[in-house]
């Protein structure tokens, strides 16, 4: 059964205080009769106003990334401990941009989840195969693999509050948007693989979303699709106008 969509904007490293509190007021407005759960990741410094913002709205705050460890000589690091302090209730772990260019391998993000986890922190995961490995036809092995390293030694009990956002490479930011029925694909894949290798009722249940240049014209066709729960969505999270497009066209009645 389709449940409620999930719309969640990454900001990436878009956007000071005073522009995402003129965001804010610009999209409030626009999205009173929203019926899906929102959600977006501004940058670190900024989640503490966003949080302070949307009280009381039915919108959530999260980060775009955290450090593996708990505290300590990290320089320029985050820990969860401080996400949480200062309002993020989840955090997007594993962004491709995370992987190419900071070079975080699936070992690091396996033991961020498990930090993420250790604090009950609801998790976004992302996963998704490059240009070439498309290409070569090989999304489903890159993915099942990015799957299977970064969920080691997990258990489903402990994956509840986790959800997978499958964003392929070649379509974040580039305007190439995956087609709805390749989307689709990759996502039942996903669910498939979650549900042999950890629990099928978990799998039933987890919320998958796809991303990669979602905009208003193409987010009703992809959210359509049985497998897909929702959409993370850069370039188009930033215009208040669009952002609410989007949320506007797949809010359910
Ligand atoms: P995009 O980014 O919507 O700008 O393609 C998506 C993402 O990186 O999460």
């Amino acid at each position: 059964m389709k449940r409620k969509p999930l719309i969640a904007g990454n900001w990436k490293m878009h956007k000071t205080i005073g522009e995402a509190s003129a965001f804010f007021h610009d999209l409030f407005p626009k999205i009173e009769k929203a019926n899906c759960h929102i959600f977006i990741a501004p940058p670190y410094i900024a989640i503490a106003k966003c949080a302070e913002l949307v009280e009381g709205k039915n919108i959530r705050i999260g980060g775009q990334n955290m450090c593996e460890e708990e505290e300590g000589p990290f320089t320029g690091e985050i820990s969860v401990k401080m996400l949480k302090d200062a309002g993020a209730s989840f955090v997007i772990l594993g962004h491709s941009e995370r992987r190419c260019h900071f070079h975080e391998s699936n070992q690091r993000i396996n033991k961020k989840l498990k930090q993420a986890i250790n604090n009950n922190f609801p998790i976004i995961l992302c996963v998704g195969e490059t240009e070439e490995q498309y290409e070569a036809g090989d999304s489903k092995k890159v993915v099942a693999e990015q799957l299977d390293e970064c969920l080691k030694g997990l258990k489903k009990e402990e994956l509840n509050d986790l959800m997978i956002a499958y964003e392929p490479v070649w379509a974040i930011g580039t305007g190439k948007t995956a087609t709805p029925s390749i989307a689709q694909e990759i996502h039942k894949v996903v669910r498939r693989h979650i549900a042999k290798n950890l629990d099928a009722r978990l799998a039933e249940n987890m919320y998958m979303l796809y991303g990669g240049s979602v905009k208003p014209q193409n987010a009703a066709d992809l959210l359509f699709q049985p497998d897909i729960d929702g959409a993370l969505i850069g370039g188009a999270s930033l215009k208040a106008q669009d952002f609410a497009a989007i949320i506007q066209q797949v809010s359910v009645s």
